[in-house]
């Protein structure tokens, strides 16, 4: 969603800010704009569109050293430069990422001491808001303090004021904001790979924190009374962010599988089962699972779901979280709530944490962003070793996920008795061949030469049973994200229940056969839609008759196998989007981290 740079030292304020913004257009947005102190004033310019409009737009001979930038995914109005950041009013310049919830009711307040708005748009009425505030308070701490309780919703803000034009404030609520330091210069920023060109250091704000930086000096209030904050180090590579001779960060990401497996199950998992009751948190009293998520998230939950409720013989619920947040949900103390969350920042899916954790439920959070609100506020966190990922569509958080959840399922059959020794060891030596089949599917021609076929087609159906109709739910999604192509997946046996009247001659149908159990049901629905005409791709473990094509994976332990049928899934996404030229890094609508409910 909107990414936010700020900066200010003694360097030129408009290349750090653009440099950083153009390091979070993968956050995909709509506009983009600064605003930047020159000669004691503010100035302020936006743009609709790419950052590239706005970068022909800025005066370069203009050399500020503090200003803001934002880049825009519209919430409330379109994206049109009007509503585009920083607003301005009266005395205060604001970017600001998240929704405030009361703003109609906060404009008509505004609108009756005779503010008017110019823009659509909820951050006009909170800068606004300040500048009403400041009227009375003439002390921009206090209004923030004022202000962050008149405003519901979440926001993180960069601020300036004209009163002050050699400081920066900001302040959050619900929205991530970092503020980084490089010697004496400051930045503040939405994410950390905003600073990583130019720091690794930074601090995490809180809930309405605030930090006030100024060219000497960084400090952070709470409650107005001044705290101290715990430096942060990033421990990733600025290299983490870069596409390194691939086309697109997504391909990048697709091809660092192989190693973001093997570093996840790695850093729990030693092939001891000492590793995994160390490691790993206790999970004894549990009689019951829900896991919470979204999107891609909420498609390994249902990977685990099937393998916990299989392997292990425990019930497990699989909710999508903006459900879950407002829904009745049955649990107690024998419960464990298990959020996954690429960017620990997902609305939903933390509104969802909360909620579980008021109830006083046991909650453990699978994250990849490390400090973000999901990992800071879930009673118990683990991380995946995914490193940053850029490209929207997730592809190496997603196979993260699924290898930390296969090692909690592993834990499971242990304390639950289900899995013999022998049946661990065969686990274990899986494990150690799993990079490698994972690479050994990345490079095949037939991805580009089934793309091909089948690019222009404008539906394009998944099936499979169990465990292959929960990464056939991926597979489609990575394909529609990316594509724009209408492709759903359903349970292999759903199909004529209605949606087989979709299917016509040379439809494409992308059926998953792994589960030795199921292979014969799932042929026999293709069958059905062979006879319809559909044109089917397999995706299997040994040859079959009746697809037009043939995908081979490598075999391995059922609990394992989502890692390897995902990647062929992904490849064939990426290979029909790019036929249909498509921005596959930053698809149309997207935004990689969805911090509004
Ligand atoms: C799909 C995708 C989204 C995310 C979803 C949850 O490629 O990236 O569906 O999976 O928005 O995001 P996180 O994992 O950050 O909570």
């Amino acid at each position: 969603m909107c990414g936010i740079v700020g900066y200010l030292g003694k360097e030129n304020a408009l290349e750090k800010i653009i440099t950083g913004l153009e390091t979070l257009e993968y956050r995909g947005y709509d506009s983009a704009g600064v605003a930047y102190v020159l000669n004691n004033q503010i100035k302020v310019i936006k743009r609709e569109g790419r950052i590239q409009n706005l970068k022909e737009a800025i005066p370069w001979q203009d050399h500020p050293t503090i200003g803001i930038g934002h880049t825009r995914w519209a919430t409330h109005g379109e994206p049109n430069e009007q509503n585009a950041h920083p607003h301005q009013y009266g005395k205060f310049t604001i970017v600001h990422n998240g929704i405030i919830e009361n703003y109609q009711e906060l404009k008509k307040i505004l609108e009756e001491n005779g503010y008017q708005m110019k823009s659509d748009t909820d951050t006009e009425v909170a800068c606004a808001l300040l500048d009403f505030l400041y009227q009375e308070e003439q002390n921009v701490l206090k209004t923030l303090e004022k202000a962050r309780k008149l405003l519901k919703g979440s926001y993180a803000f960069g601020i300036l004021c004209a009163d002050e034009l050699e400081t920066l404030y900001a302040i959050r609520n619900s929205s991530p904001l970092i503020i980084a330091t490089k010697g004496n210069e400051k930045f503040l920023a939405s994410d950390v790979p905003a600073i990583l060109e130019y720091t690794n250091e930074y601090y995490l704000l809180d809930d309405y924190d605030i930090a006030v930086l100024k060219k000497d000096s960084l400090t952070f209030y709470h409650d107005l009374k001044e705290i101290t904050k715990e430096k942060q180090i990033f421990e990733g590579s600025v290299e983490s962010s870069k596409k390194e001779g691939f086309p697109h960060f997504m391909l990048k990401e697709i091809y660092e599988q192989p190693k973001v497996v093997k570093d996840t199950i790695a850093f729990y998992f030693d092939g001891t089962k000492d590793s995994l009751y160390q490691k790993l948190p206790a999970l004894d009293k549990y009689e019951t699972i829900h896991i919470v998520a979204c999107g891609s998230a909420y498609h390994t939950g249902l990977v685990a779901r099937t393998l916990i409720e299989e392997i292990v013989g425990l019930p497990v619920t699989v909710e999508i979280a903006s459900e879950y947040r407002y829904k009745k949900v049955f649990y107690d103390e024998k419960t464990l709530v298990i959020v996954i969350s690429q960017s620990g920042e997902t609305a939903d899916t933390l509104a969802s944490l909360r909620k579980a954790n008021q109830d006083g439920i046991d909650t453990l959070a699978i994250v990849n962003v490390v400090g973000s609100s999901i990992a800071r506020e879930a009673k118990k966190v683990l991380y995946i070793k995914a490193g940053c990922e850029i490209a929207v569509a997730t592809t190496k958080a997603y196979s993260a996920q699924l290898a930390l959840l296969s090692l909690l399922t592993l834990k499971l059959a242990l304390i639950h008795h289900t899995i013999e020794e022998e049946e661990f060891l065969e686990i274990r030596n899986a494990i150690a061949a799993l990079p490698e089949q994972i690479e050994s599917l990345l490079d095949n021609p037939q991805y580009k030469k089934i793309a091909q076929q089948i690019y222009q087609r404008e539906d394009i159906f998944y099936l499979g049973r169990k465990l292959d109709y929960s990464i056939s739910m991926e597979g489609a999604l990575k394909l529609k994200e990316i594509s724009y192509i209408n492709s759903v997946a359903y349970p292999a046996g759903e199909l004529k229940h209605g949606t087989i009247s979709l299917v016509e001659e040379g439809t494409p149908v992308i059926g998953i056969v792994t589960d030795s159990e199921m292979r014969d049901k799932t042929l026999s629905n293709l069958k059905e839609t062979a006879a319809r005409g559909s044109y089917i791709i397999l995706i299997c473990n040994e040859e079959e008759k009746e697809g037009n094509e043939c995908l081979l994976i490598p075999k391995t332990h059922p609990i394992l196998q989502s890692m390897l049928t995902i990647v062929p899934l992904q490849l064939l996404a990426y290979e029909i989007a790019k036929a249909r030229g498509c921005d596959i890094d930053k698809p149309r609508n997207l935004a990689k981290s969805v911090t509004v409910e």
